[in-house]
């Protein structure tokens, strides 16, 4: 904005090769400028003339020397101007103004840089806040060495065979029930607008952080609201996780240029510390569905034609590159969790759908749960996970998932007909599934942490076992919810039926076996009554 006082014919001037004195002459004119670091004009460098602009693209003649892809062109005179190189069009580069800059004109003459856009990686960035361009959001110091480029992905591309598997407990119910939080994986919350997406990724952030001392966290905050971003920057140093947390963000008053770049800005600094430390990451993005809507907002800017649903034909692949980036190889895995907004609330969006294919759990928000003051509002149907196998999360867990679902499933459509007939002319055995489903969506709504300022309520954390354990209670009719609760407190202690809670995590389904079987002796009589029920459901 300072620059609008310099005259506009100088970088005409620049077409004479030895530019540099002439770079310094219109200075004078505006004396409360800081003096620009002027780029010394190297003709050897010229690449051409601006030819036109429109939006955000802009088409450069090439006179001069050809540029690579993703070269990052500068001009003359204009040190915060960056032209990104996307493609070639005949003998002309299009470009994208990254910073949207108001400086160009056509005529001026644009020269190559040798760069392209970079993010400082490595320990120095712990605690730090950087945007796409790896520039300081935060009060420190920019960083200019170990930088790497955001567009080419490093590290080997063969998956690691090692089947570690491990669980990380989230604290959270229906996540740790329903889509198990597994390291190297990937985890989708996806929902509409307003439905609790970010509240729980910051619940998870929050718990997973707590849970596994030390992890290193790196958050990638894409096209979302910047009140959010901040609010999360003073709880996460409040809460001294900041230290082991490096944050890249690209909020919704952002270019779409610069949104699609922080998510690859964020898997460059992932995979650094994947590749050359041999971290575990856990890598949070809020939210992937920006990312895929900047990409088809550039594309739109650079006249490509759209496909099904408005996206442009090529943002399901660049998407995919990104998600490959997040994975696991032999030296590290990156475990991330994906917020995802659906357009309308409609699940059949091709952009959530090509997310959904991506993860390895999909966690579906939904607008009527919520509703019903329900958190996290979770749709106990549509929710699916890959990792639900006896081998990752044990015999026990697993079957009670089968019967779960299956009276979510019969709960389902005993709605609509209690709705005309009401719930008095059920059979005994449909009306107890229906009490049952009703205990347990109300069992796996809990309390945040991070809601406590707006609910007043502490956040609960309830280990898997104390989960597993409420679930059985309540489809043996064995306890009231309520009373569940206080017995979960109690639990930890001494009480506990089942094995010590400790025993939770590498190798899931020998130790859940082993913890299966006194839990079915306790309840052997219980479970004689639960039979009829189930046969009930198979049936239905
Ligand atoms: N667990 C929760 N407890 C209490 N209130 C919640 C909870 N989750 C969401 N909310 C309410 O819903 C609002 C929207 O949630 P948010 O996560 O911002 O939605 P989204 O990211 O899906 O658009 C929050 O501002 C908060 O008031
Ligand atoms: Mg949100």
């Amino acid at each position: 904005m300072d620059k609008s006082k310099t005259p506009v014919a100088v970088p005409i001037k620049i077409a004479v090769a030895e530019a540099a004195p002439a770079v310094a002459a219109p200075q004078p004119a505006a004396p409360a400028a800081p003096v620009k670091p002027a780029y010394i004009k190297d003709p050897k460098q010229l690449v051409g003339i601006i030819h036109s602009l429109r939006g955000l693209t802009v088409e450069v003649d090439i006179t001069g020397v050809r540029p690579d892809e993703r070269e990052l062109l500068i001009i003359d005179d204009y040190p915060d101007v960056f032209l990104e190189v996307s493609f070639f069009r005949a003998n002309r580069a299009v470009c994208i103004n990254l910073a949207n800059s108001q400086m160009l004109r056509c005529g001026q003459a644009v020269s190559r840089s040798q760069k392209k856009v970079s993010v400082p990686v490595g320990p120095a960035t712990m605690g730090r806040v950087f945007n796409a361009l790896g520039e300081p959001l935060d009060d420190g110091p920019g960083i200019t060495e170990n930088r790497r480029v955001i567009s080419e992905a490093s590290g080997i591309k063969t998956y690691r065979d090692k089947q570690s598997l491990e669980l990380l407990e989230t604290g959270l119910k229906v996540i740790d029930f329903l889509t198990p939080f597994v390291k190297g994986r990937k985890i989708g919350i996806v929902g509409g607008a307003g439905v609790g997406k970010t509240v729980l990724t910051m619940e998870m952030i929050h718990n997973v952080t707590q849970s596994t001392k030390g992890a290193l966290s790196i958050y990638c905050g894409v096209g979302e609201r910047i009140r959010e971003g901040n609010e999360l920057y003073v709880t996460l140093k409040e809460s001294d996780v900041l230290k082991n947390t490096v944050m890249f963000f690209g909020q919704m008053d952002a270019t779409p240029a610069i949104r699609s770049m922080v998510g690859p800005a964020a898997a460059t600094a992932a995979e650094y510390f994947r590749d050359e430390e041999g971290k575990d990451i856990l890598f949070f993005v809020d939210n992937i569905y920006r990312h895929i809507q900047a990409l088809t907002e550039l594309s739109t800017n650079l006249g490509l034609i759209p496909s099904e649903g408005g996206y442009s034909p090529t943002v399901y692949s660049e998407l995919r590159r990104l998600q490959d980036r997040l994975s696991s190889t032999d030296k590290g895995s990156i475990t991330s969790v994906q917020a995802v907004y659906i357009p309308a609330d409609d699940l059949s969006d091709p952009a959530v759908v090509a997310i959904s294919q991506q993860l390895d759990s999909v966690l579906v928000l939904s607008r009527a749960v919520a509703e019903q003051g329900i958190r996290p509002a979770v749709d106990l149907l549509k929710t699916t996970s890959s990792l639900l196998t006896p081998q990752i999360v044990g015999q026990r867990h697993y079957d009670l998932v089968g019967k779960v679902q299956a009276i979510m499933q019969k709960y389902d459509s005993l709605k609509n007909i209690i709705a005309i007939v009401g719930e008095n002319e059920l059979s005994p055995a449909d009306r107890k599934d229906y009490q049952s489903a009703k205990k347990l969506i109300e069992f796996f709504s809990q309390d945040f942490s991070v809601a406590e300022k707006f609910s007043g309520k502490p956040g609960q954390f309830f280990t898997r076992d104390q989960t597993l354990d409420g679930i059985e209670a309540i489809l043996n009719d064995t306890a009231p919810p309520e009373d569940k609760d206080k017995k979960e407190e109690a639990k930890p202690g001494t009480t506990s039926p089942t094995a010590p809670v400790a025993a939770t995590s590498e190798k899931p389904a020998e130790k859940t076996d082993a913890k299966a079987a006194p839990a079915a002796e306790t309840k052997t009589a219980d479970a004689k009554e639960t039979k009829p029920a189930e046969a009930a459901v198979k049936a239905a």
